[in-house]
């Protein structure tokens, strides 16, 4: 292969994103893979919107065919979202030999494993790590630098929507409204935002990270959800007048009765360094058997620290295509299960 071809579907914000980072940073990948990496084709809904971009507006279409009917195309970007026409997009795209790097945490965290077990029966790569934690390399702690240990729980801050509407309340004392229609602004909100604030968007990345952590197959109805709504007018400030301050927490933990997974706002005092994690930014703990305590803090929401995990997933595409070997290392929640499955 002389150069690898991305399909984009999706240029909102992370489409976009991932459209400046490869243009800005098109030498530094070349170096990388040895190729250029260019866009060749991208889907949107929407032919009539105007867009800020240098791409060619021929490369634009809203036929997802034409795209998977291109030979010249070796991978799919999935950043169009939606549960039905996300899902549906990624099984054509791999049911039709291209591999896959997907943002949907909606899809991952109710298809994941069988969309892993597609991708391994077509010999195509599946990678999610902008799903969880905007440009927080979770997954790939999860699946490979953490690998050897056994993770006992994890706790963080996983919803950048709601950590910036609670900060901008505190500190700026800015309406719930005010803010949530700033978040969405900034491209940090889910198209509905509601799940967002009502947690939802936190309970399936703490599917997708309980997954890996446990090595099992952890569903949305395990976990317990409380969201945004049951923060009443005043405990904020009346927290704040105790040296508390409240933050949506998503948490999972494994004992010998099985794994508690939940999302719930939380008190901590303001000295605890989640308490000061402000704004968009994300941060998880990780406990593990041996390493201990671990904490991995960044940006997790919004258009370039999106699009930066979304172009990890890319390089690590190409060079498994490059090399011949894509498709053919199973992601680590699978193999662990195929050993169970041999086992049974
Ligand atoms: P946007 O709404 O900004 O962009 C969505 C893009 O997909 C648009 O270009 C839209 O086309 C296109 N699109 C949507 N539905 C279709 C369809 N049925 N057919 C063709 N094109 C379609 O979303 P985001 O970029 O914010 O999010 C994309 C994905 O990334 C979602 O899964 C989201 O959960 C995930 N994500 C988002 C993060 C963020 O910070 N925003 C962070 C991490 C993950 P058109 O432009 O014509 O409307
Ligand atoms: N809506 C999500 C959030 C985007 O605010 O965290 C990043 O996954």
């Amino acid at each position: 292969k002389n150069e690898i071809n991305i399909g984009l579907l999706g240029f909102g914000v992370v489409g976009s994103g991932v459209a400046k980072i490869l243009n800005d940073h098109r030498i530094d990948l070349q170096h990388k893979l040895g190729v250029p990496v260019s866009i060749k084709k991208v889907l949107i809904k929407d032919k009539s919107k105007k867009r800020d971009t240098i791409l060619d507006p021929e490369v634009f279409t809203t036929s997802l065919d034409e795209i998977l009917n291109d030979p010249t195309i070796d991978l799919i970007v999935e950043v169009m979202g939606g549960i039905t026409e996300g899902k549906e997009a990624i099984e054509l795209s791999l049911n039709a030999g291209k591999g896959v790097v997907t943002a949907n945490k909606d899809v991952m965290a109710e298809s994941g494993h069988d969309l892993l077990r597609l991708a391994d029966e077509n010999k195509c790569d599946l990678f999610y790590e902008a799903s969880v934690g905007g440009g927080i390399p979770l997954i790939r702690t999860m699946e490979d630098g953490l690998a050897s240990d056994r993770i006992t729980a994890l706790t963080g801050i996983i919803n950048g929507t709601t950590n910036f509407i609670l900060t901008k309340m505190k500190y700026e004392k800015m309406s719930y409204e005010d803010a949530l229609a700033e978040a969405t602004e900034l491209g940090f909100a889910e198209a509905d935002p509601s799940s967002d604030v009502d947690g939802i968007d936190a309970a399936r990345k703490m599917v997708i990270l309980a997954s890996l952590a446990f090595s099992m197959e952890v569903k949305l109805d395990d976990v317990f959800v409380r969201g945004m709504k049951d923060i009443k007018d005043g405990d904020l400030e009346l927290a704040a007048g105790l040296g508390y301050t409240v933050k949506m927490v998503g948490s999972a933990e494994m004992d010998e009765g099985g794994i508690a997974v939940s999302v719930e706002p939380v008190l901590f005092p303001d000295s605890h360094p989640l308490a000061t994690v402000n704004n968009e930014y994300n941060a998880v703990y990780i406990y593990g058997d041996a390493v201990g305590e671990t904490m991995f803090y960044g940006p997790g929401a919004g258009s370039l620290p999106t699009a930066t995990s979304i172009t990890a997933d890319v390089i690590a595409a190409c060079r498994n295509l490059l090399l011949g070997v894509n498709g053919k290392r199973l992601h680590a929640s699978q193999h662990e299960r195929k050993l169970k499955e041999d086992c049974d």
